[in-house]
Protein backbone atom coordinates (compact mmCIF):
# COMPACT_ATOMS: atom_id res chain seq x y z
CA UNK A 1 0.00 0.00 0.00
CA UNK A 2 1.19 3.07 -0.67
CA UNK A 3 -0.34 6.94 1.13
CA UNK A 4 -2.04 9.12 -0.96
CA UNK A 5 -3.60 11.83 0.65
CA UNK A 6 -4.47 9.96 4.03
CA UNK A 7 -6.21 7.17 1.78
CA UNK A 8 -4.00 3.69 1.57
CA UNK A 9 -4.04 2.93 -2.17
CA UNK A 10 -2.82 -0.98 -3.18
CA UNK A 11 0.22 -1.23 -5.18
CA UNK A 12 1.34 -3.30 -7.52
CA UNK A 13 3.09 -5.45 -4.48
CA UNK A 14 -0.29 -5.56 -2.62
CA UNK A 15 -1.57 -7.24 -5.70
CA UNK A 16 1.81 -9.48 -6.28
CA UNK A 17 0.93 -10.36 -2.76
CA UNK A 18 -2.74 -11.09 -2.91
CA UNK A 19 -1.73 -14.89 -4.58
CA UNK A 20 -3.38 -17.59 -2.90
CA UNK A 21 -5.06 -15.55 -0.52
CA UNK A 22 -8.71 -14.21 -2.20
CA UNK A 23 -9.44 -13.66 -5.59
CA UNK A 24 -8.48 -10.47 -7.16
CA UNK A 25 -11.45 -7.76 -8.03
CA UNK A 26 -10.70 -5.57 -11.00
CA UNK A 27 -12.48 -3.54 -13.89
CA UNK A 28 -11.54 -1.10 -16.80
CA UNK A 29 -11.78 2.52 -15.96
CA UNK A 30 -11.43 5.46 -18.33
CA UNK A 31 -12.65 8.24 -16.67
CA UNK A 32 -12.66 10.19 -13.60
CA UNK A 33 -16.38 9.30 -12.66
CA UNK A 34 -16.81 6.03 -13.11
CA UNK A 35 -13.43 5.48 -11.30
CA UNK A 36 -14.90 7.44 -8.50
CA UNK A 37 -17.88 4.59 -8.71
CA UNK A 38 -15.65 2.13 -9.36
CA UNK A 39 -12.44 2.14 -6.97
CA UNK A 40 -14.26 1.57 -3.47
CA UNK A 41 -14.74 -1.97 -5.00
CA UNK A 42 -11.82 -2.92 -6.87
CA UNK A 43 -8.27 -3.75 -6.00
CA UNK A 44 -6.71 -3.06 -8.96
CA UNK A 45 -8.41 -0.28 -12.19
CA UNK A 46 -7.05 -0.97 -15.66
CA UNK A 47 -6.80 1.88 -18.29
CA UNK A 48 -7.36 -0.35 -21.18
CA UNK A 49 -6.51 0.30 -24.57
CA UNK A 50 -10.08 -1.33 -25.18
CA UNK A 51 -11.01 2.67 -24.92
CA UNK A 52 -10.45 2.40 -28.24
CA UNK A 53 -13.22 0.35 -29.01
CA UNK A 54 -15.17 1.28 -26.01
CA UNK A 55 -15.31 4.88 -25.73
CA UNK A 56 -14.00 5.94 -29.71
CA UNK A 57 -15.85 3.58 -32.09
CA UNK A 58 -12.77 1.70 -33.50
CA UNK A 59 -13.05 -1.94 -34.70
CA UNK A 60 -9.66 -2.47 -32.65
CA UNK A 61 -7.15 -1.24 -30.40
CA UNK A 62 -4.55 -1.02 -32.92
CA UNK A 63 -5.23 2.92 -33.62
CA UNK A 64 -4.80 3.18 -30.03
CA UNK A 65 -2.51 6.22 -29.16
CA UNK A 66 -0.08 7.40 -26.13
CA UNK A 67 -1.87 10.20 -25.80
CA UNK A 68 -5.41 8.77 -25.20
CA UNK A 69 -3.79 6.05 -23.08
CA UNK A 70 -2.07 9.41 -21.33
CA UNK A 71 -5.20 11.17 -21.33
CA UNK A 72 -7.48 8.83 -19.64
CA UNK A 73 -4.68 7.83 -17.12
CA UNK A 74 -5.12 11.04 -15.45
CA UNK A 75 -8.48 11.21 -15.60
CA UNK A 76 -8.46 7.96 -13.70
CA UNK A 77 -5.40 8.82 -11.30
CA UNK A 78 -8.22 11.87 -10.32
CA UNK A 79 -11.22 9.29 -9.41
CA UNK A 80 -9.58 6.25 -8.07
CA UNK A 81 -7.92 6.47 -4.11
CA UNK A 82 -8.25 3.25 -2.92
CA UNK A 83 -6.89 0.57 -6.12
CA UNK A 84 -3.58 0.26 -7.96
CA UNK A 85 -3.90 1.79 -10.92
CA UNK A 86 -2.39 0.10 -14.43
CA UNK A 87 -2.00 1.73 -17.75
CA UNK A 88 -2.18 0.23 -20.84
CA UNK A 89 0.66 1.12 -23.12
CA UNK A 90 -0.91 1.00 -26.70
CA UNK A 91 0.34 -0.93 -29.62
CA UNK A 92 3.36 0.23 -31.52
CA UNK A 93 4.61 1.91 -28.12
CA UNK A 94 6.87 -0.76 -26.72
CA UNK A 95 7.23 -3.63 -29.18
CA UNK A 96 10.39 -2.02 -31.57
CA UNK A 97 12.95 -2.32 -28.50
CA UNK A 98 13.20 -2.42 -24.68
CA UNK A 99 14.90 0.98 -25.05
CA UNK A 100 11.52 2.38 -26.74
CA UNK A 101 9.08 0.62 -23.92
CA UNK A 102 11.21 1.78 -21.61
CA UNK A 103 11.06 5.67 -23.22
CA UNK A 104 7.02 5.56 -23.29
CA UNK A 105 6.71 3.52 -20.04
CA UNK A 106 8.54 6.13 -18.04
CA UNK A 107 6.38 8.72 -20.07
CA UNK A 108 3.41 7.19 -18.75
CA UNK A 109 4.05 6.67 -15.75
CA UNK A 110 5.44 10.57 -14.96
CA UNK A 111 2.76 12.14 -17.23
CA UNK A 112 -0.32 10.09 -15.34
CA UNK A 113 1.01 9.06 -11.61
CA UNK A 114 -0.13 5.29 -11.81
CA UNK A 115 1.34 2.72 -10.48
CA UNK A 116 2.80 0.43 -13.14
CA UNK A 117 1.89 -0.54 -16.64
CA UNK A 118 0.34 -2.91 -19.01
CA UNK A 119 1.32 -4.86 -22.00
CA UNK A 120 0.72 -7.79 -24.32
CA UNK A 121 3.36 -10.68 -25.27
CA UNK A 122 5.01 -13.53 -24.08
CA UNK A 123 8.11 -14.91 -24.65
CA UNK A 124 9.04 -12.33 -27.02
CA UNK A 125 8.40 -9.48 -24.53
CA UNK A 126 10.32 -11.93 -21.56
CA UNK A 127 13.76 -9.04 -22.29
CA UNK A 128 11.73 -6.06 -22.23
CA UNK A 129 9.62 -7.05 -19.52
CA UNK A 130 12.92 -7.81 -17.64
CA UNK A 131 14.26 -4.37 -18.54
CA UNK A 132 11.57 -2.09 -17.21
CA UNK A 133 11.19 -4.06 -14.07
CA UNK A 134 14.42 -4.16 -13.30
CA UNK A 135 14.61 -0.09 -14.12
CA UNK A 136 11.73 0.44 -11.68
CA UNK A 137 8.79 0.09 -13.74
CA UNK A 138 5.97 -2.49 -12.70
CA UNK A 139 5.08 -4.48 -15.50
CA UNK A 140 1.08 -6.32 -16.03
CA UNK A 141 1.66 -8.81 -18.09
CA UNK A 142 -1.04 -9.84 -20.38
CA UNK A 143 -1.14 -13.71 -22.36
CA UNK A 144 -3.72 -15.74 -23.89
CA UNK A 145 -5.71 -14.06 -26.47
CA UNK A 146 -3.88 -10.85 -27.27
CA UNK A 147 -5.95 -7.79 -29.06
CA UNK A 148 -2.91 -6.05 -30.51
CA UNK A 149 -2.26 -8.87 -32.17
CA UNK A 150 -5.33 -9.49 -33.99
CA UNK A 151 -4.08 -8.20 -37.41
CA UNK A 152 -2.01 -11.57 -37.43
CA UNK A 153 -3.73 -13.56 -35.29
CA UNK A 154 -6.91 -13.61 -36.94
CA UNK A 155 -9.74 -12.69 -35.12
CA UNK A 156 -10.94 -12.87 -31.43
CA UNK A 157 -11.51 -16.35 -30.17
CA UNK A 158 -10.92 -18.61 -26.90
CA UNK A 159 -7.37 -19.96 -27.52
CA UNK A 160 -5.50 -23.38 -25.68
CA UNK A 161 -7.44 -26.25 -27.12
CA UNK A 162 -4.49 -27.39 -29.36
CA UNK A 163 -1.21 -28.97 -27.63
CA UNK A 164 0.36 -26.38 -30.21
CA UNK A 165 -1.57 -23.15 -28.90
CA UNK A 166 -1.50 -24.25 -25.18
CA UNK A 167 1.90 -24.70 -25.05
CA UNK A 168 2.82 -21.82 -26.89
CA UNK A 169 0.45 -19.64 -24.28
CA UNK A 170 2.63 -22.32 -21.12
CA UNK A 171 5.45 -20.79 -22.75
CA UNK A 172 4.35 -17.31 -22.33
CA UNK A 173 2.92 -16.92 -19.18
CA UNK A 174 6.38 -19.01 -17.66
CA UNK A 175 8.14 -16.25 -19.70
CA UNK A 176 6.43 -13.01 -17.98
CA UNK A 177 6.35 -14.69 -14.49
CA UNK A 178 10.01 -14.79 -14.44
CA UNK A 179 10.70 -11.99 -15.97
CA UNK A 180 9.39 -10.12 -13.10
CA UNK A 181 5.74 -9.04 -13.95
CA UNK A 182 3.49 -8.27 -10.80
CA UNK A 183 0.66 -10.36 -11.86
CA UNK A 184 -0.87 -11.37 -15.57
CA UNK A 185 -4.11 -11.26 -17.57
CA UNK A 186 -5.23 -14.54 -19.09
CA UNK A 187 -7.55 -13.69 -21.91
CA UNK A 188 -9.68 -15.83 -23.47
CA UNK A 189 -7.87 -18.91 -22.77
CA UNK A 190 -10.33 -22.61 -22.06
CA UNK A 191 -10.13 -23.22 -18.07
CA UNK A 192 -7.71 -26.45 -17.31
CA UNK A 193 -5.22 -24.35 -18.88
CA UNK A 194 -5.82 -21.21 -17.25
CA UNK A 195 -5.58 -23.33 -14.18
CA UNK A 196 -2.57 -25.52 -15.47
CA UNK A 197 -1.07 -21.89 -15.52
CA UNK A 198 -2.38 -20.28 -12.62
CA UNK A 199 -1.10 -23.48 -10.45
CA UNK A 200 2.19 -23.41 -12.33
CA UNK A 201 3.23 -19.51 -12.17
CA UNK A 202 4.50 -17.19 -9.05
CA UNK A 203 2.36 -14.35 -9.26
CA UNK A 204 -1.07 -13.84 -9.83
CA UNK A 205 -3.07 -14.84 -13.06
CA UNK A 206 -6.14 -12.10 -13.66
CA UNK A 207 -8.64 -14.04 -16.07
CA UNK A 208 -10.89 -12.73 -19.17
CA UNK A 209 -13.15 -15.50 -20.23
CA UNK A 210 -10.37 -17.55 -18.63
CA UNK A 211 -12.69 -19.15 -15.95
CA UNK A 212 -13.13 -18.79 -12.28
CA UNK A 213 -9.43 -21.14 -11.61
CA UNK A 214 -7.81 -17.48 -12.02
CA UNK A 215 -5.70 -15.87 -9.45
CA UNK A 216 -8.50 -12.74 -10.04
CA UNK A 217 -10.54 -11.32 -12.82
CA UNK A 218 -11.49 -8.70 -14.90
CA UNK A 219 -14.09 -7.35 -17.37
CA UNK A 220 -14.51 -4.06 -19.23
CA UNK A 221 -16.68 -2.06 -16.82
CA UNK A 222 -18.72 -0.81 -20.25
CA UNK A 223 -19.55 -4.43 -20.89
CA UNK A 224 -20.45 -5.80 -17.17
CA UNK A 225 -22.71 -2.49 -16.97
CA UNK A 226 -24.91 -3.46 -20.10
CA UNK A 227 -24.11 -0.41 -22.07
CA UNK A 228 -24.05 -2.52 -25.23
CA UNK A 229 -27.07 -3.90 -26.58
CA UNK A 230 -25.35 -5.46 -29.71
CA UNK A 231 -22.28 -6.68 -27.63
CA UNK A 232 -22.07 -10.27 -25.44
CA UNK A 233 -19.72 -12.54 -25.75
CA UNK A 234 -19.77 -15.92 -23.28
CA UNK A 235 -17.56 -14.59 -20.85
CA UNK A 236 -19.42 -11.50 -20.14
CA UNK A 237 -22.39 -10.96 -17.67
CA UNK A 238 -24.32 -7.87 -17.23
CA UNK A 239 -24.51 -7.15 -13.99
CA UNK A 240 -26.61 -4.14 -14.53
CA UNK A 241 -28.64 -3.31 -17.50
CA UNK A 242 -27.53 0.69 -18.87
CA UNK A 243 -28.04 0.33 -22.51
CA UNK A 244 -31.93 0.40 -22.05
CA UNK A 245 -32.02 2.65 -19.09
CA UNK A 246 -30.58 5.32 -20.89
CA UNK A 247 -32.50 4.88 -23.96
CA UNK A 248 -35.54 5.87 -21.87
CA UNK A 249 -34.08 8.03 -20.50
CA UNK A 250 -33.17 9.66 -23.17
CA UNK A 251 -36.61 9.23 -24.82
CA UNK A 252 -38.38 10.60 -21.52
CA UNK A 253 -36.08 14.04 -21.84
CA UNK A 254 -36.98 14.22 -25.59
CA UNK A 255 -40.89 13.61 -24.79
CA UNK A 256 -40.41 16.51 -22.33
CA UNK A 257 -38.94 19.17 -24.22
CA UNK A 258 -41.00 19.05 -26.96
CA UNK A 259 -44.43 18.77 -24.56
CA UNK A 260 -42.23 22.09 -22.90
CA UNK A 261 -42.51 20.56 -19.96
CA UNK A 262 -38.65 20.39 -18.60
CA UNK A 263 -37.63 22.73 -17.39
CA UNK A 264 -40.35 23.31 -14.91
CA UNK A 265 -40.67 26.19 -12.93
CA UNK A 266 -38.47 24.44 -10.17
CA UNK A 267 -35.66 24.01 -12.99
CA UNK A 268 -35.93 27.81 -14.12
CA UNK A 269 -34.45 30.86 -12.46
CA UNK A 270 -36.43 34.21 -12.62
CA UNK A 271 -35.84 37.66 -11.39
CA UNK A 272 -34.71 38.53 -7.38
CA UNK A 273 -38.06 39.57 -6.27
O1 LIG B 1 -7.72 -3.28 -22.79
C1 LIG B 1 -8.32 -3.89 -21.88
O2 LIG B 1 -9.36 -3.45 -21.39
C2 LIG B 1 -7.76 -5.16 -21.44
C3 LIG B 1 -8.59 -5.98 -20.53
C4 LIG B 1 -9.76 -6.51 -21.24
C5 LIG B 1 -7.81 -7.03 -19.85
O3 LIG B 1 -6.69 -5.51 -21.81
Amino acid sequence: MSTVGHVKRNTPATIAAMKGTRPIVSLTAYTTPIARLLDPHCDLLLVGDSLGMVLYGMETTVGVTMEMMIGHGQAVMRGAKHACVIVDMPFGSYQESKEQAFRNAARILKETGCDGVKLEGGEEMRETVSFLTSRGIPVFGHVGLMPQQVNTTGGYRSLGRSDSEADKIRRDAKAISEAGAFAMVIEGTIEPLAREITAAVAIPTVGIGASAACDGQILVSDDMLGLFNDFKPRFVKHFAELAPAISKAAASYAEEVKARTFPALEHTFQPKK
